[in-house]
C-alpha cells in the first residue's frame, strides 16, 4: 500500500490502472477511520480491482466556529486499518495540493443543500461538493462510496453527479453502529462518559419512530413529536432538527406514502450528532 501526497502522483498510479482495463473505487473520508469507513472500503475492495481512500481534513467544509484544528487526525492507526481492509492507495494532500493560492472555483448544488444540515451549517455543502468533484476528477473512480450516516451529503453528491454528468456511480452504504445503538463517528470522542451514555438517546428516539411507522402510524406530526418527546427526556440533549423529508429532494413530507429519510441533528452537550433511517412502505 501506498500513502501518496500529490495529485500528480494518484494520477500516474490512476493513469496504468485505467490503460489495463481495471476499476478503481474511491472512499472520501476525513480520517481517524472506524468501522463506518471500514464498511465502505472493504465494500469498495469487493466491487472493484483497485480501491483508494482519500484521507483529507477538508477546510472549505468547516465553518470558522466549527472543530477543523482540533479534529482528529490519526494517519498511523488509519494506515493499518486501510492496509487490513485491502487499499493499495491512501490520498493524503496538504491543504496547499487542493487548495493551492489562486484557487477560485467551488460547485453550488441548491435545494437539497438549504435544508437540514444546510440551516444550521449554510457553507458546509459546497466545501464537501467542491472537494468530491476534486476527488473523483483526480481519481477517476468507476465507484465512489458514501455512507447513509450522512444522508444528506449522499442526496447532494447523486444531484451534483446528475447535474455535471459525472461518470462515476455513487453507491450508499448502510450506517454502522456501535453494539448500544450509537452510530459510528469520528466526533464521537468529543464525548464524555456522562455525554456518551446520554447520546444513546438519538438511536432510541428513531427506533421509536421506526417502531410506530411499521405499525401503521402515517403522519408525520405524530412522529416528528414522539421523537421530540423521547429527545427532550435528555437533560444533556438539545434538539436542533427533527424532520421527516423525501429521500430524494430532502423537502418535508406532509404525508407518508413515498420514500422517507428522518434525519435529527442533537447537540449532547458542545457535540452536535447526526443520526437517522430511511423508511419505505412495503
Ligand atoms: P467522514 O466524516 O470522514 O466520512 C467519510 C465517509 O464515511 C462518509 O461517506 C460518511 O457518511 C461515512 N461514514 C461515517 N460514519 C459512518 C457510519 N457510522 N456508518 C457508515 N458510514 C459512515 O463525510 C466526510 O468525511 C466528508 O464530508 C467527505 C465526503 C470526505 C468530504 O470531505
Amino acid at each position: 500500500m501506498q500513502t501518496l501526497e500529490t495529485i500528480q502522483a494518484v494520477r500516474k498510479q490512476v493513469n496504468l490502472w485505467r490503460q489495463a482495463g481495471e476499476t478503481i473505487g474511491l472512499v472520501p473520508t476525513m480520517g481517524a477511520l472506524h468501522a463506518g469507513h471500514q464498511s465502505l472500503i472493504e465494500r469498495a475492495a469487493e466491487e472493484n480491482d483497485h480501491v483508494i481512500v482519500s484521507i483529507f481534513v477538508n477546510p472549505t467544509q468547516f465553518a470558522p466556529n466549527e472543530d477543523l484544528t482540533s479534529y482528529p487526525r490519526k494517519l498511523e492507526e488509519d494506515q493499518a486499518l486501510c492496509e487490513k481492509a485491502g487499499v493499495e492507495v491512501i490520498f493524503h494532500p496538504e491543504p496547499q495540493e487542493m487548495y493551492p493560492s489562486g484557487f477560485d472555483t467551488f460547485v453550488e448544488v441548491h435545494g437539497t443543500t438549504e435544508v437540514l444540515e444546510g440551516a444550521s451549517r449554510p457553507t458546509h455543502f459546497r466545501g464537501v461538493t467542491t472537494i468530491v468533484l476534486k476527488l473523483l476528477q483526480i481519481a477517476q473512480p468507476d465507484r465512489a462510496y458514501f455512507g447513509q450516516k450522512d444522508a444528506q451529503q449522499v442526496a447532494v453528491i447523486q444531484q451534483m453527479v446528475r447535474d455535471l454528468n459525472v461518470p462515476v456511480e455513487i453507491i450508499a452504504c448502510p450506517i454502522i453502529r456501535e453494539v448500544d445503538g450509537l452510530a459510528k463517528s469520528s466526533r464521537n470522542v468529543y464525548l464524555n462518559p456522562a455525554e456518551r451514555k446520554a447520546a444513546l438517546v438519538l438511536s432510541r428516539a428513531l427506533n421509536l419512530a421506526q417502531q410506530r411507522l411499521n405499525a401503521g402510524t402515517r403522519e408525520p406530526k405524530q412522529l416528528i413529536q414522539l421523537i421530540i418527546e423521547e429527545i427532550s427526556k435528555e437533560s444533556l440533549a438539545k434538539i436542533d432538527y427533527v424532520e421527516i423529508v423525501d429521500q430524494k429532494t430532502l423537502q418535508k413530507v406532509e404525508t407518508i406514502n413515498a420514500a422517507i429519510l428522518v434525519p435529527i441533528a442533537v447537540y449532547i452537550g458542545n457535540t452536535r450528532l447526526i443520526d437517522n433511517f430511511y423508511w419505505e412502505a412495503k
